[in-house]
């Protein structure tokens, strides 16, 4: 028996007000617009087609829309072009809040930093728990990270914060803090990338120490109205990589000092990058959008051996996630494969508090009030993953439409 107190709740009944967590705040329905990197910034500043694409998926229906992928620092960038938090995008982002509002919808920003996963060379200092190779950067010139000493880990830790703070102050209604995929705290968490001997390493007591010292520094930062979440991976899908049991540790903890809710979902951009999408991976494509020659050859050589493929079935994760469910009773997020009405009772019925949705509502941001309405019972995504070119070719869009 699930550990949840949430009561039966119907498709139609998710889009009513509910509360997030044990925080201030209200959404008008179950739903959330997952992170999705839009690629609408320009030298790290939001453009109006990052304000246009988040009203489209309010309009549509979602009780809030995540912002993807806001580098607390212009070094926790992985792409040169990625939304960092500083005063000019700050003024943007305010004008996106505000117009998200007057649709009676709500804004989270997703926190983040890349650690040793960049090619942005702007910056020379990758971080990372250990030394690394950057397989994904080293053609960009960046080759191994520097392993964190204490004064790095709190510089990073107060940018948490202060990020979160800042977008407090200028109208964001919660923060997501990103600890997986394998960003720089999902390093931290991942036995494949922290090798360190010290307090920060070995045991999962020891690396979550890091991650969950940064996420209780945001919360002490915003104070306790304000929901901060968290995206968690309930594995790594690498052997030897963060597991199951792991994620079920760290999530009692982050009942324990009072975050809002955990996003659930996996894998590790830099091994097992389709673990958490699932489908099509479109290789092809991704050559013929490399930036350069050497990045083409070098794709089209290891592309085929490194992108390993995961077959697409629908909410993908539910099995793993209803672990999770059975041992914590704060609010869980339930993503991955969401794809119909009969599917997304399925995961209500399991005690899932909200479904976040992305690549569904990326083909069409409608795609929730369409099936309110009775007009489809089912996604018209194919999974061809070709979304996520689209990123570096003017912004995140389906190919299909
Ligand atoms: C184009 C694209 C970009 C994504 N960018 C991010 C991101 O910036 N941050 C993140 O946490 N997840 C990102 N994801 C993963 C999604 O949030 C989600 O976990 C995944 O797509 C599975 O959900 P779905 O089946 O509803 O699409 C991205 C997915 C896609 C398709």
């Amino acid at each position: 028996m699930s550990k949840s107190k949430s009561a039966y709740v119907s498709f139609e009944s998710a889009f009513s007000d509910k509360k997030l967590g044990n925080s201030a705040l209200c959404l008008k329905s179950r739903f959330i617009k997952a992170a999705t990197y839009e690629g609408m910034a320009d030298k790290g500043i939001p453009n109006q087609k990052l304000i246009a694409h988040h009203l489209s998926m309010v309009k549509g229906g979602v009780g809030m829309t995540t912002v993807a992928y806001g580098a607390v620092s212009s070094d926790g960038r992985t792409f040169k072009d990625q939304l960092y938090i500083n005063e000019e995008s700050l003024a943007v982002l305010k004008e996106l809040a505000d117009k998200v509002h007057d649709e009676g919808g709500k804004v989270c920003m997703q926190l983040t930093h890349c650690g040793y996963f960049s090619k942005d060379n702007s910056s020379k200092n990758l971080l990372a728990p250990s030394k690394i190779f950057n397989a994904y950067g080293f053609l960009s010139g960046l080759f191994y990270s520097k392993v964190m000493d204490e004064n790095d880990l709190e510089r990073v830790a107060n940018k948490f914060a202060s990020s979160a703070r800042k977008l407090q102050e200028i109208g964001f209604d919660a923060v997501e803090i990103h600890l997986g995929h394998g960003y720089l705290l999902s390093q931290f968490l991942s036995p494949l990338t922290n090798k360190r001997k010290d307090k920060y390493g070995g045991s999962i007591s020891n690396r979550s120490r890091y991650p969950l010292y940064v996420v209780d520094r945001v919360i002490r930062s915003v104070g306790p109205d304000f929901p901060v979440l968290v995206k968690l991976n309930l594995d790594d899908g690498i052997k030897g990589g963060f597991s199951l049991e792991d994620c079920i540790y760290v999530s009692k903890k982050l009942e324990k000092i009072g975050c809002s809710a955990i996003v659930l979902s996996g894998g590790f951009t830099s091994k097992s990058a389709f673990y958490l999408l699932r489908g099509r991976v479109p290789l092809k494509k991704m050559i013929k959008n490399a930036s350069s020659i050497a990045e083409k050859i070098t794709m089209a050589l290891f592309g085929p051996v490194l992108v390993k493929k995961f077959k697409f079935k629908e909410n993908f994760f539910l099995e793993k996630a209803i672990k999770v469910r059975k041992e914590v009773n704060m609010d869980l997020i339930y993503l991955g494969g969401v794809d119909s009405k009969k599917g997304i009772e399925k995961i209500l019925s399991n005690g899932f508090n909200f479904i976040a949705l992305a690549r569904p509502l990326i083909h069409d941001p409608q795609f929730l009030v369409k099936m309110k309405q009775g007009r489809i019972y089912k996604s018209g995504c194919n999974r061809c993953n070709e979304c996520i070119v689209e990123i570096d070719r003017g912004g995140v869009r389906c190919v299909l439409n």
